[in-house]
Protein backbone atom coordinates (compact mmCIF):
# COMPACT_ATOMS: atom_id res chain seq x y z
CA UNK A 1 0.00 0.00 0.00
CA UNK A 2 1.83 3.72 -0.90
CA UNK A 3 1.99 6.65 0.49
CA UNK A 4 -2.03 7.63 2.25
CA UNK A 5 -3.70 5.44 0.44
CA UNK A 6 -5.36 3.45 3.12
CA UNK A 7 -7.85 5.93 4.25
CA UNK A 8 -9.43 6.49 1.01
CA UNK A 9 -10.05 2.97 0.12
CA UNK A 10 -13.31 3.08 1.40
CA UNK A 11 -14.11 6.32 -0.67
CA UNK A 12 -12.29 5.59 -3.47
CA UNK A 13 -11.62 2.06 -3.53
CA UNK A 14 -10.38 0.32 -6.47
CA UNK A 15 -10.10 1.57 -10.33
CA UNK A 16 -13.22 4.16 -11.50
CA UNK A 17 -15.17 3.84 -14.50
CA UNK A 18 -14.90 6.25 -17.13
CA UNK A 19 -12.85 7.10 -20.57
CA UNK A 20 -9.37 7.06 -19.66
CA UNK A 21 -6.82 8.59 -22.16
CA UNK A 22 -4.53 6.67 -23.59
CA UNK A 23 -1.91 8.46 -26.16
CA UNK A 24 -2.52 10.98 -28.60
CA UNK A 25 -3.46 10.18 -32.10
CA UNK A 26 -0.01 10.88 -33.52
CA UNK A 27 1.54 8.87 -31.15
CA UNK A 28 0.31 5.66 -33.17
CA UNK A 29 0.81 5.42 -36.98
CA UNK A 30 -0.72 2.46 -38.86
CA UNK A 31 0.99 -0.65 -38.00
CA UNK A 32 2.42 0.66 -34.84
CA UNK A 33 1.62 -1.38 -31.89
CA UNK A 34 2.60 0.37 -28.03
CA UNK A 35 2.25 -1.43 -25.06
CA UNK A 36 0.19 0.22 -22.36
CA UNK A 37 -0.42 -0.61 -17.96
CA UNK A 38 -3.11 0.62 -16.97
CA UNK A 39 -5.73 0.03 -14.41
CA UNK A 40 -3.78 -3.30 -12.88
CA UNK A 41 -3.62 -4.43 -16.39
CA UNK A 42 -0.92 -5.03 -19.59
CA UNK A 43 -2.73 -4.24 -23.12
CA UNK A 44 -1.46 -3.56 -26.55
CA UNK A 45 -2.35 -0.63 -28.77
CA UNK A 46 -2.19 -1.12 -32.14
CA UNK A 47 -3.77 0.98 -35.15
CA UNK A 48 -4.81 -1.39 -38.44
CA UNK A 49 -4.45 -1.12 -42.24
CA UNK A 50 -8.06 0.62 -41.64
CA UNK A 51 -6.43 3.45 -39.33
CA UNK A 52 -8.94 1.84 -36.74
CA UNK A 53 -7.50 1.90 -33.16
CA UNK A 54 -7.74 -1.02 -30.81
CA UNK A 55 -6.72 -2.83 -27.41
CA UNK A 56 -6.38 -5.88 -26.67
CA UNK A 57 -4.59 -7.90 -23.91
CA UNK A 58 -1.08 -7.95 -24.07
CA UNK A 59 -0.36 -11.53 -23.64
CA UNK A 60 -1.08 -14.04 -26.27
CA UNK A 61 -3.53 -17.12 -24.87
CA UNK A 62 -1.35 -19.86 -26.78
CA UNK A 63 1.76 -19.57 -24.61
CA UNK A 64 1.97 -16.20 -23.78
CA UNK A 65 4.20 -14.68 -26.27
CA UNK A 66 4.34 -10.68 -25.72
CA UNK A 67 1.86 -8.71 -28.78
CA UNK A 68 3.95 -5.70 -28.07
CA UNK A 69 6.55 -7.60 -30.25
CA UNK A 70 4.20 -8.98 -32.95
CA UNK A 71 3.22 -6.99 -36.30
CA UNK A 72 0.04 -5.57 -37.39
CA UNK A 73 -1.18 -7.64 -40.88
CA UNK A 74 -4.29 -5.75 -42.16
CA UNK A 75 -6.25 -5.24 -39.18
CA UNK A 76 -4.88 -8.46 -37.38
CA UNK A 77 -2.14 -8.62 -34.91
CA UNK A 78 0.54 -10.92 -35.10
CA UNK A 79 2.32 -13.41 -31.77
CA UNK A 80 5.73 -12.78 -32.81
CA UNK A 81 5.84 -16.52 -30.89
CA UNK A 82 4.36 -18.99 -32.95
CA UNK A 83 2.52 -16.29 -35.45
CA UNK A 84 -1.48 -16.99 -34.07
CA UNK A 85 -2.95 -14.39 -35.84
CA UNK A 86 -5.97 -12.14 -33.84
CA UNK A 87 -8.59 -10.25 -35.50
CA UNK A 88 -10.54 -6.80 -34.02
CA UNK A 89 -12.96 -8.91 -32.60
CA UNK A 90 -9.90 -10.93 -30.61
CA UNK A 91 -10.46 -13.75 -32.63
CA UNK A 92 -7.66 -15.77 -33.69
CA UNK A 93 -7.97 -16.23 -37.35
CA UNK A 94 -5.00 -17.77 -38.62
CA UNK A 95 -2.52 -19.95 -37.06
CA UNK A 96 0.50 -21.24 -39.90
CA UNK A 97 0.84 -25.10 -39.23
CA UNK A 98 -2.90 -26.18 -37.92
CA UNK A 99 -5.54 -27.58 -40.04
CA UNK A 100 -8.34 -25.97 -37.68
CA UNK A 101 -8.15 -23.28 -34.83
CA UNK A 102 -9.45 -23.96 -31.27
CA UNK A 103 -12.13 -22.41 -31.00
CA UNK A 104 -10.53 -20.65 -27.38
CA UNK A 105 -8.11 -19.07 -29.01
CA UNK A 106 -9.66 -15.76 -28.20
CA UNK A 107 -7.88 -12.80 -26.81
CA UNK A 108 -9.88 -10.16 -24.31
CA UNK A 109 -10.27 -6.30 -26.71
CA UNK A 110 -10.97 -3.10 -25.16
CA UNK A 111 -13.48 -0.58 -26.28
CA UNK A 112 -11.33 2.55 -27.62
CA UNK A 113 -12.54 5.39 -29.59
CA UNK A 114 -10.85 8.38 -31.20
CA UNK A 115 -11.73 11.28 -30.89
CA UNK A 116 -10.25 15.00 -30.95
CA UNK A 117 -7.29 13.21 -31.89
CA UNK A 118 -6.74 11.65 -28.62
CA UNK A 119 -7.26 7.54 -28.23
CA UNK A 120 -9.53 6.96 -25.39
CA UNK A 121 -10.10 3.43 -23.77
CA UNK A 122 -13.41 2.52 -21.76
CA UNK A 123 -12.78 0.80 -18.62
CA UNK A 124 -15.87 -0.45 -16.52
CA UNK A 125 -14.43 -2.52 -13.67
CA UNK A 126 -17.76 -4.43 -13.80
CA UNK A 127 -17.83 -5.25 -17.63
CA UNK A 128 -20.98 -2.43 -18.31
CA UNK A 129 -21.43 0.10 -21.94
CA UNK A 130 -20.08 3.45 -21.57
CA UNK A 131 -23.45 5.74 -20.03
CA UNK A 132 -21.77 8.89 -21.29
CA UNK A 133 -19.81 10.26 -24.42
CA UNK A 134 -16.36 11.98 -24.91
CA UNK A 135 -17.68 15.38 -25.75
CA UNK A 136 -16.47 16.86 -29.62
CA UNK A 137 -13.86 19.89 -29.41
CA UNK A 138 -14.69 21.10 -33.23
CA UNK A 139 -11.03 23.04 -32.76
CA UNK A 140 -9.55 20.00 -33.28
CA UNK A 141 -10.60 19.96 -36.33
CA UNK A 142 -10.41 23.98 -37.05
CA UNK A 143 -7.58 24.92 -39.63
CA UNK A 144 -7.65 27.97 -37.02
CA UNK A 145 -6.39 26.36 -34.28
CA UNK A 146 -2.91 24.58 -33.79
CA UNK A 147 -2.78 20.61 -33.42
CA UNK A 148 -2.04 19.08 -29.68
CA UNK A 149 1.27 19.81 -28.07
CA UNK A 150 1.80 17.24 -24.87
CA UNK A 151 3.15 15.98 -22.00
CA UNK A 152 3.13 13.13 -19.38
CA UNK A 153 4.24 13.17 -16.08
CA UNK A 154 3.90 9.69 -14.04
CA UNK A 155 3.07 10.31 -10.59
CA UNK A 156 3.09 8.50 -7.53
CA UNK A 157 0.29 9.55 -6.30
CA UNK A 158 -4.38 9.23 -6.51
CA UNK A 159 -5.77 10.69 -9.34
CA UNK A 160 -7.93 12.06 -6.33
CA UNK A 161 -5.55 14.44 -5.65
CA UNK A 162 -5.50 16.07 -8.98
CA UNK A 163 -9.24 15.95 -9.80
CA UNK A 164 -9.70 17.89 -5.95
CA UNK A 165 -8.32 20.31 -7.69
CA UNK A 166 -11.57 21.39 -8.99
CA UNK A 167 -13.11 23.09 -5.91
CA UNK A 168 -9.72 24.04 -4.32
CA UNK A 169 -10.31 27.88 -4.66
CA UNK A 170 -7.36 28.30 -1.57
CA UNK A 171 -4.50 26.52 -3.15
CA UNK A 172 -3.91 28.43 -6.43
CA UNK A 173 -2.35 31.47 -4.77
CA UNK A 174 -0.02 29.91 -2.43
CA UNK A 175 0.38 27.24 -4.93
CA UNK A 176 0.55 28.61 -8.48
CA UNK A 177 0.52 32.41 -7.38
CA UNK A 178 -2.93 32.98 -9.34
CA UNK A 179 -5.05 35.27 -7.71
CA UNK A 180 -8.37 34.38 -8.28
CA UNK A 181 -10.76 36.73 -8.66
CA UNK A 182 -14.18 35.11 -9.52
CA UNK A 183 -14.99 31.21 -8.92
CA UNK A 184 -17.75 29.00 -9.15
CA UNK A 185 -18.43 25.09 -9.36
CA UNK A 186 -21.23 23.17 -11.37
CA UNK A 187 -22.02 19.30 -10.54
CA UNK A 188 -24.38 17.69 -13.60
CA UNK A 189 -24.19 13.81 -13.60
CA UNK A 190 -20.93 13.10 -15.16
CA UNK A 191 -19.80 16.19 -15.45
CA UNK A 192 -17.97 18.74 -12.63
CA UNK A 193 -17.53 22.33 -14.07
CA UNK A 194 -14.66 25.33 -12.81
CA UNK A 195 -15.31 28.43 -13.76
CA UNK A 196 -12.98 30.96 -12.68
CA UNK A 197 -11.60 34.46 -13.55
CA UNK A 198 -8.50 36.42 -12.39
CA UNK A 199 -4.76 36.88 -12.72
CA UNK A 200 -2.08 34.59 -13.50
CA UNK A 201 1.56 35.25 -13.51
CA UNK A 202 3.24 33.11 -15.99
CA UNK A 203 6.54 31.00 -14.61
CA UNK A 204 8.20 33.07 -17.69
CA UNK A 205 7.05 36.46 -16.31
CA UNK A 206 3.95 38.77 -17.58
CA UNK A 207 0.69 39.04 -16.11
CA UNK A 208 -2.69 37.10 -18.09
CA UNK A 209 -5.71 38.20 -16.90
CA UNK A 210 -7.52 35.15 -17.50
CA UNK A 211 -11.22 33.26 -17.56
CA UNK A 212 -11.38 29.63 -17.99
CA UNK A 213 -14.03 27.20 -18.18
CA UNK A 214 -13.16 23.36 -17.37
CA UNK A 215 -15.17 20.63 -17.46
CA UNK A 216 -14.19 17.18 -16.27
CA UNK A 217 -16.09 14.37 -18.42
CA UNK A 218 -16.04 11.62 -16.02
CA UNK A 219 -12.88 10.82 -13.67
CA UNK A 220 -10.93 10.34 -16.52
CA UNK A 221 -10.39 13.83 -18.31
CA UNK A 222 -11.01 17.45 -17.97
CA UNK A 223 -11.71 20.06 -20.88
CA UNK A 224 -10.84 23.92 -20.41
CA UNK A 225 -11.44 26.61 -22.27
CA UNK A 226 -9.15 29.33 -21.67
CA UNK A 227 -9.26 32.90 -22.76
CA UNK A 228 -6.86 35.40 -21.42
CA UNK A 229 -3.75 36.68 -23.54
CA UNK A 230 -4.14 33.51 -26.17
CA UNK A 231 -7.30 31.31 -26.50
CA UNK A 232 -6.67 27.64 -25.57
CA UNK A 233 -7.87 24.64 -25.33
CA UNK A 234 -6.42 21.95 -22.86
CA UNK A 235 -7.24 18.65 -21.76
CA UNK A 236 -5.86 17.04 -18.75
CA UNK A 237 -6.08 13.34 -18.20
CA UNK A 238 -4.92 10.82 -15.94
CA UNK A 239 -4.91 6.75 -16.39
CA UNK A 240 -4.25 5.04 -13.16
CA UNK A 241 -1.42 2.83 -13.72
CA UNK A 242 -2.09 0.58 -10.66
CA UNK A 243 -3.63 1.75 -7.10
CA UNK A 244 -0.51 3.88 -6.63
CA UNK A 245 1.03 5.41 -9.27
CA UNK A 246 -0.92 7.31 -12.59
CA UNK A 247 0.10 9.08 -15.54
CA UNK A 248 -1.05 12.55 -16.52
CA UNK A 249 -1.11 13.84 -19.62
CA UNK A 250 -1.76 17.23 -20.93
CA UNK A 251 -1.97 18.90 -24.24
CA UNK A 252 -2.80 22.30 -25.30
CA UNK A 253 -4.18 23.47 -28.51
CA UNK A 254 -4.23 27.59 -29.71
CA UNK A 255 -5.74 29.85 -31.60
CA UNK A 256 -3.13 30.39 -34.68
CA UNK A 257 -2.27 34.39 -34.39
CA UNK A 258 -1.17 35.93 -37.56
CA UNK A 259 2.22 34.82 -36.94
CA UNK A 260 2.49 31.08 -36.92
CA UNK A 261 5.96 30.80 -35.60
CA UNK A 262 5.46 32.84 -32.89
CA UNK A 263 2.03 30.68 -31.85
CA UNK A 264 4.08 27.55 -32.41
CA UNK A 265 6.48 29.01 -30.00
CA UNK A 266 4.48 30.28 -27.47
CA UNK A 267 2.50 26.72 -27.60
CA UNK A 268 6.00 25.02 -26.53
CA UNK A 269 6.40 28.11 -24.10
CA UNK A 270 2.80 26.72 -22.88
CA UNK A 271 3.36 23.58 -22.21
CA UNK A 272 6.35 24.04 -20.66
CA UNK A 273 4.68 26.05 -18.31
CA UNK A 274 2.11 23.55 -17.53
CA UNK A 275 4.64 20.69 -16.32
CA UNK A 276 6.13 23.48 -13.92
CA UNK A 277 2.40 24.18 -12.71
CA UNK A 278 1.30 20.90 -12.51
CA UNK A 279 4.74 19.80 -10.60
CA UNK A 280 3.96 22.81 -8.05
CA UNK A 281 0.89 20.36 -7.44
CA UNK A 282 2.75 17.33 -7.20
CA UNK A 283 5.60 18.64 -4.55
CA UNK A 284 2.34 19.25 -2.51
CA UNK A 285 1.07 15.76 -3.42
CA UNK A 286 3.88 13.66 -2.67
CA UNK A 287 4.22 15.40 0.97
CA UNK A 288 0.60 15.51 2.24
CA UNK A 289 -1.52 12.86 3.44
CA UNK A 290 -5.60 12.56 2.51
CA UNK A 291 -7.56 14.05 4.96
CA UNK A 292 -11.06 12.04 5.44
CA UNK A 293 -13.13 14.31 7.49
CA UNK A 294 -11.01 17.80 6.74
CA UNK A 295 -11.60 20.85 8.55
CA UNK A 296 -12.72 23.17 5.99
CA UNK A 297 -13.27 27.12 6.14
CA UNK A 298 -16.45 29.14 4.98
CA UNK A 299 -13.74 30.02 2.00
CA UNK A 300 -13.00 26.59 1.04
CA UNK A 301 -14.64 25.45 -2.38
CA UNK A 302 -17.58 22.78 -2.32
CA UNK A 303 -14.75 19.71 -1.48
CA UNK A 304 -17.59 17.55 0.09
CA UNK A 305 -19.58 17.66 -2.99
CA UNK A 306 -16.68 16.72 -5.13
CA UNK A 307 -15.85 13.99 -3.19
CA UNK A 308 -19.33 12.69 -3.73
CA UNK A 309 -19.06 13.44 -7.32
CA UNK A 310 -15.71 12.21 -7.96
CA UNK A 311 -17.12 8.50 -5.24
CA UNK A 312 -19.58 7.77 -7.78
CA UNK A 313 -17.32 6.30 -10.76
CA UNK A 314 -15.79 3.63 -8.21
CA UNK A 315 -18.96 1.94 -6.76
CA UNK A 316 -20.76 -0.11 -9.32
CA UNK A 317 -23.50 2.09 -11.45
CA UNK A 318 -26.65 0.35 -9.59
CA UNK A 319 -25.10 1.17 -6.03
CA UNK A 320 -24.77 5.51 -7.08
CA UNK A 321 -27.69 5.74 -5.09
CA UNK A 322 -25.72 4.48 -1.56
CA UNK A 323 -23.14 7.00 -1.43
CA UNK A 324 -21.54 8.23 1.19
CA UNK A 325 -22.13 12.07 2.32
CA UNK A 326 -25.61 12.89 1.99
CA UNK A 327 -26.70 9.38 0.08
CA UNK A 328 -27.93 10.90 -3.54
CA UNK A 329 -25.67 12.05 -7.07
CA UNK A 330 -26.29 15.32 -7.76
CA UNK A 331 -28.30 16.30 -11.10
CA UNK A 332 -27.39 19.89 -10.99
CA UNK A 333 -25.53 21.69 -8.12
CA UNK A 334 -24.41 25.15 -8.74
CA UNK A 335 -22.41 26.30 -5.99
CA UNK A 336 -20.56 29.67 -4.91
CA UNK A 337 -18.17 29.71 -2.55
CA UNK A 338 -18.57 32.22 0.64
CA UNK A 339 -15.52 34.60 1.06
S1 LIG B 1 2.52 -17.62 -27.88
FE1 LIG B 1 1.53 -16.46 -29.35
S2 LIG B 1 1.51 -17.70 -31.05
FE2 LIG B 1 2.37 -18.94 -29.54
FE1 LIG C 1 -3.15 23.06 -8.77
Amino acid sequence: MGRNLEKRQHLFNGYPRGWFVLAFSEELDVGDIKKITCFGQTLVLYRGEDRIVRAMDAYCPHLGGGLVKGKVIGNSIECPFHAWRFGPDGKCNHIPYASSIPPKAVINTWLIQEVNHIIYLWHDPAGGEPDFEIPLLPESEDEHWTTWEYAQLEIETHPHELVENVVDIGHFSPVHRTQVEKFENEFKGHMAIQRNEGVAYPLGGGIDNYSIEATYYGPGFQISKWNGFMEARLINANTMIDTNKMILRFGVMLKKGNDLRQTVAFQKGYIENLSKGFQEDVDIWLEKKFVEKPILCDGDGPLMRLRKWYSQFFVPREETKQLPFDGKVLETDVLQPAG
